[in-house]
């Protein structure tokens, strides 16, 4: 079931895009022969104390997108936009048709469990004289020593987020709130992402990347008592920042995987790496997934079983004076480079209340010296403000835009 969908990783679906099975029968599916499959009639509510596609289990499809404003548009075409893509979505995911000249590509599908999230970048404070608004948690992230940034596929005015169950489902939300986008706005880069379609696995379990590493693992639940205030934005911020009060900061890098480097490695030393077993995701001192890993054992030749530069023990809370965020990621495949390489990775999406306590302190220490490391490339990166949900009748950053 969808509930259980998360159980071992994403465990989620609480406050913020609650999943329902439901038989649609929006005007969108008419004429479409029947109701949905179970797949296609899951529903995740648009409407929340927080955005959906934060705390919602993995979808099997992702694009994530950014604009740009056109020029000449401000603050009241910004404003405009936002309404329109809120309406969008709002019916796309309830399983109906397009306000505007439906393309039909979802005709007869359900939602598929499709969210549609929107963010600001910092960029999109100057554009409509908002700067005053702005907070600081959106400041740039600083430079890291590995980085390989491409300008053209970073940052961005405004971020989008679109995740379903199904393809079609997903590209026919991205090409009806690119047709939104009209003269406003203008794409500025596109990623595309994938995870294990649901059902799949005899039982569900955390998501395995393209390194074949069960990842996801130690993330934060909801049901854990900090989870809120780790990853959404508190009500004790200024007034001129209370807009984002239920919010969230999501911080995006495309990381290439140097996958044949990688596939040259010994299960022994793909394990040593990460600090984990790969067909279990168990801690490499026993126990099965959910066991905390012994971060003090001593192996019998006298060194630390989990080594001291595994990914796991340094990217851990613990290490980083409590820094922690959500970690919802899709993998890509872009095919493959002239040398044979895989053009692959992990879009590595994160949320957290504030990134100066979640990414970035993280990735600052993976950043002096993580076993990962020689494994992976940044190529793109951006953050962004994702307001908190809509409410009836609103659109999202209604509270930023008005
Ligand atoms: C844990 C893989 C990049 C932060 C893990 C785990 C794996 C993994 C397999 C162990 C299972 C789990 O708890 O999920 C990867 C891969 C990456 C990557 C393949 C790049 C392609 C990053 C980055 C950050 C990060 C950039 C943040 C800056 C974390 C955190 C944990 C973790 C916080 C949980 C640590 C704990 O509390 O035990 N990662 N990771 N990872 N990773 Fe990564």
């Amino acid at each position: 079931t969808v509930g259980a969908a998360g159980a071992a990783g994403l465990a989620l679906g609480a406050a913020g895009g609650a999943l329902v099975h439901s038989e649609v029968s929006g005007s969108g599916t008419a004429g479409s022969g029947g109701a949905p499959g179970s797949l296609g009639a899951t529903r995740v509510d648009f409407q929340g104390d927080h955005q959906a596609g934060i705390t919602t289990p993995l979808q099997a499809k992702g694009h994530v997108l950014a604009f740009d404003l056109a020029p000449g548009a401000g603050r009241t075409e910004a404003a405009a936009l936002m309404r329109r893509w809120s309406d969008t979505a709002r019916r796309l995911t309830a399983g109906e048709t397009a306000p505007v000249a439906d393309t039909g590509i979802a005709l007869g599908s359900g939602p598929s469990s499709l969210t549609v999230t929107f963010g600001f970048g910092h960029s999109f404070f100057e554009r409509t004289g908002l700067t005053a608004r702005r907070p600081a948690a959106l400041d740039p992230l600083p430079d890291f020593s590995a980085d390989r940034l491409d300008a053209r596929r970073s940052n961005g005015d405004l971020w989008v987020q679109i995740g379903s169950d199904d393809a079609l489902v997903a590209f026919h939300a991205l090409r009806a709130l690119q047709k939104d986008a009209g003269e406003a706005a203008r794409p500025r880069w596109q990623m595309n992402g994938f995870n294990r379609s649901p059902g799949a696995t005899a039982s569900p379990m955390t998501a395995r990347n393209l390194m074949g590493q069960v990842d996801g693992t130690n993330n934060p639940k909801p049901t854990e008592a900090d989870f809120d205030r780790r990853i959404f934005v508190q009500g004790t911020v200024p007034p001129e920042h209370a807009w984002m009060v239920g919010g969230s900061y999501a911080v995006v890098r495309r990381i290439r995987m140097l996958l044949d480097h990688w596939d040259q490695q010994s299960l022994a030393q793909q394990e040593q790496v990460i600090g984990r077993t790969k067909a279990t995701g168990a801690p490499l001192t026993g126990g099965d997934e959910t066991t905390a890993p012994a971060l003090d054992k001593i192996g019998a030749d006298g060194k630390p079983v989990i080594p001291s530069n595994a990914h796991a023990r340094i990217s851990a809370p613990a290490q980083n004076g409590g820094a922690a965020m959500l970690r919802r990621p899709f993998s890509f495949h872009d095919g493959i480079d002239a040398d044979g390489a895989p053009d692959a990775g992990l879009l590595f999406i994160c949320w957290q209340a504030d990134p100066s306590r979640g990414f970035v302190p993280v990735q600052r220490k993976l950043d002096r010296g993580d076993a990962l490391s020689e494994f992976i490339r940044h190529e793109s990166s951006g953050l962004y403000a994702v307001p908190p949900g809509a409410r009836a009748g609103e659109y999202v950053g209604q509270r930023l835009l008005e």
